[in-house]
């Protein structure tokens, strides 16, 4: 198939692979020095962002990063929902929310068991609804130094035009250290999405939104990371697909967060009774 999800490229990578202990070596090859690719897209690096998390499995008995994720409520974190499917739900006691530093891997950051998840009944593999509600055991503690939340109910012009920031750490070497990149996105109409870029998988829940930057696209490891309003400091989508990893000058999709305001509302007060 034509399009691509970070997770399942990695997935797959990692089974054609299994007996290649280097995997991580092989995966990092083409990312760039993360202080080199920061510059001209973004003289916030200093920045923080204090909801931004990654979402970590734990399968053969080592964290690994897979996806970005933001927090949007005291326990209360979103990703993609392909996050967490390789393809089957991971367990729970398999997933961690991490959080506490831009820096991934820093002394400063924190592991949150994951309590409760739930993700959107409608999701299929291009067919949208590619989100997924983690509740984490303990509360985050808002300083908004360290933690605090993004507001993810603000409702994104459909349209296209609007300057985006995506957030994320990309490809990730196990254990090392990496700074969260900032990456530039415009949103674009539907129509244009469809028939110029040929996405024709793209739901009315979906944001397709055009990288603009002069460095890397969403990579592989960005799945399921914020695109937000960074001034506002306001949630527009989670990075769902695209057809290649990393590439620059091209389109993704994101979902569209406005669209699961009461969907997320109302799961989170379900989840809460447990
Ligand atoms: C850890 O946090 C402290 C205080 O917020 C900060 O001064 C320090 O630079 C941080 N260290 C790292 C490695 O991010
Ligand atoms: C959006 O970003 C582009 C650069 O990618 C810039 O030229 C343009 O002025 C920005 N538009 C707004 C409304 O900020």
């Amino acid at each position: 198939m034509d399009y691509w999800y970070s997770l399942i490229a990695i997935a797959l990578f990692l089974r054609v692979n299994a007996d290649d202990i280097n995997n991580e070596e092989v995966l990092a090859t083409n990312v760039e020095s993360s202080t080199a690719s920061m510059g001209r897209d973004t003289e916030t690096v200093s920045t923080r962002f204090p909801y931004i998390v990654s979402i970590q499995g734990n399968t053969q008995g080592y964290y690994k990063h897979l996806c970005g994720g933001a927090i949007i409520d005291v326990q209360f974190v979103l990703t993609a929902a392909h996050c967490v499917m390789t393809p089957t739900p991971l367990e729970l006691a398999q997933l961690s929310v991490v959080g506490g530093s831009n820096t991934l891997n820093s002394d400063n950051e924190t592991r949150f068991p994951v309590i409760g998840m739930k993700i959107h009944p409608g999701f299929k593999i291009l067919r949208g609804h590619d989100i997924v509600l983690l509740r984490v055991k303990t509360k985050f503690q808002f300083d908004n130094v360290q933690f605090g939340k993004i507001n993810y109910k603000v409702v994104i012009r459909r349209g296209g035009g609007i300057n985006a920031t995506f957030l994320g750490w990309g490809r990730m070497k196990q254990g090392h250290k990496k700074d969260l990149d900032l990456v530039p996105f415009q949103t674009i109409n539907d129509e244009v999405c469809l028939k110029n870029h040929k996405f024709i998988f793209l739901t009315s829940s979906e944001i397709c939104a055009i990288h603009t930057g002069t460095t890397r696209g969403a990579c592989d490891g960005d799945s399921g990371g914020p695109l937000v309003d960074a001034n506002k400091q306001f949630l527009y989508g989670l990075l769902s697909y695209g057809r290649k990893a990393c590439q620059m000058g091209k389109p993704y999709a994101f979902t569209r967060i406005s669209t699961y305001g009461d969907w997320i509302r109302d799961e989170m007060n379900e989840m809460l009774l447990h």
